[in-house]
């Protein structure tokens, strides 16, 4: 028998916002499907007093008639309905409107009905006789989470339309100037320095520049010329002729042929040797440079883009960066902002990885509870959107719903331990669900960093392999290989 349904077997529900994530203040417009008279009747006067408009139904075909006549942003769903049941109209409302948040509303749930409903896309579950307030407030939640998602998809569309970029997203004022600049130095051949803290997204602008420009079918060719000694960096940006250094045993094309036609981009180019440094700005200058060892010039037209993360005006009174270079690069400078400068981009980008790898990794959308939104809207990110990135994809692979809670937050996000964030999110859990939830997350965490060899992971956990796979199984932990390097 399946046990009876209690407000702790819900998803994770979220708290109610004051106001919707984005600001977004558009009433909303609800369907409600319930055969009860009563229940629509007091729905319809609790729902029109918050200033939603709101269409009832008595049961599944009215309902689906509606949702073919006019676009909603929420429906409620009763579960027990005379005729087709909320769970079989469930696939028929998404497939007319696949992005509307459906809640159910049930007196006779089961744990399976939500594991059902919610596999089949519902938002969530509420039972009768439900608590105004909660109700309310998850009614608040989904709308927002609805109006957040529908206008990242206008922004990316803006995004791909005005400027051809479909993987850069954003909404602040900063980040707007900076794609506009982009877009207006895109197609020249002008060299553009890059500034910003690490992880702001230099490099994705880099390759922003270069795909807009009329070089994109030639090479974007990134170098990290901080990470070479010198001997090494020169020989790889401008190859070498057999026998111009003891380990040059045969002669080696340089990356500014690699990259002629297209885009050489130097990344980190502060901890660039001054002796690199002059050979550069000759490149620069003349177009033309040698090969280690050779003696013969070659001609190549390459355009170059540069990023640094610290200040290269200091590095130049320093003495550690030539002065000349500095004004040759610096043509025309893109300052990527830090994300705590542009917090209106965080929930933006938030859904931009969720998409990303859920999709990577074939999950279905998860989405992120207003706590956890929060929580990111509100934390300093000194990683900037990598830190953001890295939480989010650590979030999609921990999260065993379609919910992202806070608690699945690495806890210096939250700015709570992880044994808090479980406590507060399962007040009324058993000791054994809590310890499972541990469990899983632990086996979960080894095997991402064993890159999902299971052997290796049983040897390190001192269990035999058999063992973890039983708990494999048992916690429903889904095993891939990582989805990008
Ligand atoms: N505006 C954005 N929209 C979408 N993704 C972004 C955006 N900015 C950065 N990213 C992503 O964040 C990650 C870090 O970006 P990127 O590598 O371009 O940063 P960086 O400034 O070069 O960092 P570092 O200084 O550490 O090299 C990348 O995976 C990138 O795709
Ligand atoms: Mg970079």
């Amino acid at each position: 028998m399946p046990e009876p349904m209690t407000e702790d077997d819900l998803p994770l529900s979220s708290t109610p916002p004051e106001s919707p994530v984005n600001g977004n203040t558009i009433p909303a417009s609800i369907l409600v499907v319930d055969d009860e008279a009563g229940i629509r009747e007091s729905l319809e006067v609790l729902l029109s007093l918050e200033n939603y408009s709101v269409k009832t139904a008595a049961e599944g075909e009215e309902g689906l008639r509606l949702l073919d006549s006019a676009t909603f942003d929420l429906v409620l769903l009763d579960l027990a309905l005379p005729g087709q049941s909320g769970l079989d109209l469930l696939p028929q409302f998404k497939e007319r409107q696949p992005d509307v948040p459906v809640i159910m509303i049930t007196a006779y749930g089961t744990v399976e009905n939500v594991v059902e409903a919610i596999r089949a896309g519902a938002e969530n579950f509420v039972q009768k006789p439900w608590d105004n307030e909660k109700l309310l407030a998850d009614i608040r939640s989904a709308v927002a989470r609805r109006h957040a998602e529908e206008e990242n998809l206008q922004l990316k569309r803006t995004l791909k339309q005005r400027y051809n970029f479909t993987n850069i997203v954003g909404k602040s004022e900063s980040m707007l100037r900076v794609f506009d600049l982009v877009a207006q130095v895109a197609p020249s051949r002008s060299t553009v320095l890059i500034q910003g803290e690490s992880g702001t997204g230099k490099e994705i602008i880099a390759k922003a520049i270069h795909a807009n420009s009329p070089r994109k079918d030639k090479p974007f060719v990134p170098i990290n010329t901080g990470a070479m000694p010198s001997e090494l960096l020169e020989s790889t940006l401008f190859g070498h002729v057999k026998g111009a250094f003891t380990s040059a045993v045969a002669s080696k094309k340089g990356l500014f042929e690699v990259a002629n036609g297209g885009t050489l981009f130097l990344d980190e180019i502060a901890t660039m040797g001054l002796d690199t440094q002059a050979k550069i700005l000759r490149v620069l200058q003349d177009k033309r440079f040698m090969h280690l060892g050779g003696i013969q010039e070659i001609q190549v037209d390459v355009r170059i883009l540069a990023a640094t993360n610290v200040d290269l005006r200091q590095a130049v009174r320093e003495g550690r960066f030539r002065e000349d270079l500095f004004y040759r690069l610096n043509v025309i400078t893109v300052d990527l902002p830090p994300l705590r400068a542009r917090r209106e981009d965080i929930p933006l980008l938030a859904q931009h990885f969720l998409e990303l790898y859920a999709s990577e990794n074939g999950l279905a959308p998860r989405k992120l509870s207003t706590d956890a939104m929060r929580a990111l809207v509100d934390y300093d990110w000194p990683g900037n959107v990598r830190e953001l990135e890295n939480a989010i994809e650590r979030g999609v692979v921990l999260s065993s719903g379609p919910i992202i809670g806070a608690d699945l937050l690495p806890g210096h996000i939250t700015g709570r331990s992880f044994q808090d964030a479980l406590l507060e999110h399962n007040p009324n859990s058993s000791l054994f669900d809590i310890l499972e939830v541990i469990e899983r997350r632990i086996i979960i965490e080894k095997l991402e960093r064993c890159n999902w060899n299971q052997t290796d992971a049983a040897e390190q956990f001192r269990i035999p392999l058999s063992t973890l796979n039983q708990k494999i199984k048992r916690l429903n932990i889904e095993i891939r290989k990582k989805g990008r390097e």
